[in-house]
C-alpha cells in the first residue's frame, strides 16, 4: 500500500513544472535537480544516494529499472528520487525521455553511465572482440553527446547550467602509462568522449552552461577491478566510493566556467590531455 502510494506520488511529482515542484519540497524551496544515468550501481548510485540526501530532486536512470533493488530501495524512501528507464544507446528513447521531460530545468546532467573499465581478455591485441568495439563507443562516447544535445534546453532552463561527463584517465594521452592491458575499447571510448565534450564546451559556452570533466580516481565499486586487486594483489590503491563521489559533487559544484572542457580528478588536480 505504502510503495504503491509511493510510486504514485512520484510520478505525479514527474508531470509536474519544477516550479510547483520546489514549492512542494519541504527540505528547501528551491530544490536543483540532476539527471543520473546509469544510477542503478556503482557510482551512480551513490551519486543518487547523496544528491538525494542533500534535497536535490533526482531523476536516475537505469537500463532495467525492475532489477535495480537498491535504487528502487531508495525511491521508496525518497520520494523526490524518480526512476526513468533509458539505455542510453537508444537515441529514439534518449529523445523521447526528453521530450518527457521538456517542461523540467535540469541543473546538472550527470552523464555516469558506461561500459565498465575492467580490464578484460575480450579487449587484448589479438584477442579483440569486435563486437564490442561499438558497444563501446555507442556507449561511452556517443551516449553523452547525444544526451548533451537532447537535453541542452533543460540545462540551459536552470540555474546552475552543467553537464557533466563521468570520464576516465584512461583516455588521456598525458596518461598513457594506467591501465595498460585488456582496456582498448574502454580507453578509445573515453578519449573519444573527452574530445567530444570538449567541443561540446565551445559549443554550449555562448548559452552559460559549464561542460565539467571528471576522473573519479580507482574506486572501489566492489566489482571485477576490486576483485581482480584483491585475488591477484595487484596492489591499486582504490579511492572508497562515498569520498570520491563527494569529491566529484564538490568539483560540480565549484568548477570555474572558465575551465569548461578542462578534465579534472575528483579530489581537484586539473588533468592534462
Ligand atoms: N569505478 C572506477 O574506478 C572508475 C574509474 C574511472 C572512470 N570511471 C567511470 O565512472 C563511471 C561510473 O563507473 P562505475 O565504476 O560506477 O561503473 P559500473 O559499476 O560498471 O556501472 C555502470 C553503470 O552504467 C550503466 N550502463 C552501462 N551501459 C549502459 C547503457 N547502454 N545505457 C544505460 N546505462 C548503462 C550500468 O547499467 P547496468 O547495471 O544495466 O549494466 C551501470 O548502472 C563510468 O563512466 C566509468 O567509466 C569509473
Amino acid at each position: 500500500m505504502m510503495r504503491r502510494f509511493t510510486v504514485l506520488l512520484a510520478s505525479l511529482l514527474a508531470c509536474l513544472p519544477i516550479t510547483v515542484l520546489a514549492g512542494s519540497h519541504s527540505a528547501s524551496a528551491d530544490a536543483p535537480t540532476v539527471l543520473i544515468t546509469g544510477g542503478n550501481r556503482g557510482l551512480g548510485l551513490e551519486f543518487v544516494r547523496q544528491y538525494a540526501a542533500d534535497g536535490w530532486r533526482v531523476i536516475a536512470t537505469a537500463r532495467r529499472p525492475e532489477a535495480a533493488d537498491q535504487l528502487q530501495a531508495l525511491a521508496q524512501k525518497n520520494p523526490l528520487i524518480i526512476i526513468e528507464q533509458l539505455d542510453v544507446r537508444d537515441l529514439p528513447a534518449i529523445d523521447a525521455l526528453a521530450a518527457k521531460y521538456a517542461e523540467q530545468a535540469i541543473d546538472v546532467l550527470l552523464n555516469n553511465a558506461a561500459l565498465s573499465g575492467s580490464p578484460s581478455p575480450k579487449q587484448m591485441f589479438r584477442r579483440l572482440d569486435f563486437d564490442l568495439f561499438n558497444a563501446f563507443m555507442e556507449t561511452n562516447a556517443r551516449g553523452p553527446l547525444k544526451m548533451s544535445e537532447a537535453f541542452l534546453k533543460h540545462v540551459q532552463a536552470s540555474e546552475q547550467k552543467k553537464i557533466v561527463v563521468i570520464t576516465s584517465k584512461g583516455g588521456l594521452f598525458s596518461q598513457l602509462d594506467s591501465m595498460a592491458f585488456g582496456t582498448y575499447f574502454y580507453r578509445a571510448s573515453k578519449a573519444a568522449v573527452n574530445m567530444l565534450m570538449v567541443q561540446v564546451a565551445a559549443d554550449v559556452k555562448k548559452r552559460g552552461i559549464t561542460v565539467v570533466l571528471l576522473n573519479p580516481g580507482l574506486v572501489d565499486t566492489q566489482d571485477r577491478l576490486t576483485q581482480m586487486n584483491e585475488k591477484m594483489k595487484l596492489g591499486l590503491t582504490l579511492v572508497p566510493i562515498q569520498e570520491s563521489v563527494a569529491g566529484l559533487r564538490n568539483m560540480i559544484d565549484t568548477l570555474p566556467p572558465e575551465e569548461s572542457g578542462v578534465v579534472h580528478q575528483w579530489s581537484g588536480e586539473r588533468l592534462d590531455y
